[in-house]
């Protein structure tokens, strides 16, 4: 199995996420780091904590990490992941899994370095604003033999969400995107950008959500089709998405994603476009394309299309238990 680290902000799609990273047999989840975003980072331990314990998967560790952008203010997203971060469900809190007594960049330094001993180095998979993710290669770069790819949800070739140019992630902590980005240039480590070209295709319909509640238990199934179901109820529309799912579904199944390797760079100004992850798609083979800075010196393997349809079965089927490896 491929070993896998996961940092989060659960969230309603992250706790999907984290349900098909801990149960699907290709995948080995070596930890999972916790980081303020769609809700305050205590609320996002307690999410975390609750979804890997009702996945069976309390020997994962999971630690808490920054509390705040590096220099933005912090905003959340309770609006679509609901008051208390992740569907308001009413299950309470675990009682079994337990928190990690280091910082979520301690965890990951030790992780990382672990794996690259073992030789075995960790997909990282970024799913929340990178402040953790910029503070462990800025002060840990030797964790990056560790780390065979970052694969990170976030950005947006097109349109953002959080505003008309940024998606939400990335406009919670710019400072962190183009730090991460440069930190991975400089140490070497590829890096796919799971956007929302693509973010929003894998989906679930009231259906496929009822055939997940149906399995009941308060087991994963039924954890999983719950969230689609008040994200449907929430957002409106006749589906959910499985959102950051989609990027794990990424490191499991790669052929049902389209990608372009791209040059990117981050708005850090703007008055209007902060935050925006810049795609230059231009052809840069003649005399047209031109910048005064030269070519984006960072270049990334972006998402501009994904099966949508095989990445939800992938999803379901995991959580209904029929994964295959
Ligand atoms: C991203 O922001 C959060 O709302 C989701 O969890 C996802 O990571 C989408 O913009
Ligand atoms: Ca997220």
């Amino acid at each position: 199995p491929t070993p896998v680290v996961l940092d989060v902000d659960t969230g309603v799609d992250d706790a999907c996420a984290l349900l098909l990273a801990a149960l699907h047999p290709s995948l080995d989840l070596r930890a999972v780091s916790c980081v303020g975003g769609n809700a305050p980072v205590d609320d996002v331990v307690r999410n975390t904590l609750l979804v890997l314990e009702t996945a069976g998967r309390t020997d994962v560790p999971v630690a808490r990490g920054a509390e705040r952008p590096l220099l933005e203010t912090p905003v959340d997203a309770r609006h679509v992941h609901g008051d208390d971060g992740m569907a308001d469900l009413g299950w309470g809190a675990a009682t079994t899994a337990t928190v990690d007594p280091r910082h979520a960049v301690e965890l990951l330094r030790d992780v990382c370095r672990e794996a690259a001993e073992a030789g075995r180095p960790v997909t990282l998979v970024p799913l929340a604003p990178l402040t953790n993710i910029a503070l462990l290669l800025r002060t840990h770069p030797d964790a990056a033999r560790g780390i065979s790819e970052i694969v990170f949800m976030g950005g947006a070739a097109n349109v953002g969400n959080a505003t008309a140019s940024a998606e939400f992630n990335v406009f919670h902590d710019p400072e962190a995107a183009a730090i991460t980005l440069d930190a991975a240039a400089d140490l070497g480590i590829p890096v796919t950008m799971y956007g929302l070209d693509v973010f929003y295709e894998p989906v679930v319909d009231r259906a496929a959500a009822a055939e997940l509640v149906a399995v009941g238990g308060r087991g994963p199934a039924e954890l999983g089709g719950r969230l689609m179901d008040f994200q449907r109820e929430r957002l409106g529309g006749e589906h959910a998405t499985i959102g950051d799912a989609g990027a794990v579904c990424a490191v499991i199944d790669r052929a049902a994603l389209r990608t372009e390797t791209l040059p990117l760079r981050i708005e850090l100004a703007g008055s209007w476009s902060r935050g925006r992850t810049i795609v230059d798609r231009r052809d840069w083979s003649g005399a047209i394309a031109h910048d005064p800075h030269g070519e984006a010196p960072v270049r990334v393997d972006v998402a501009l299309g994904v099966d949508g349809e095989r990445y939800s079965r992938l999803w379901r089927d995991t959580l209904l238990g029929r994964g295959e490896r």
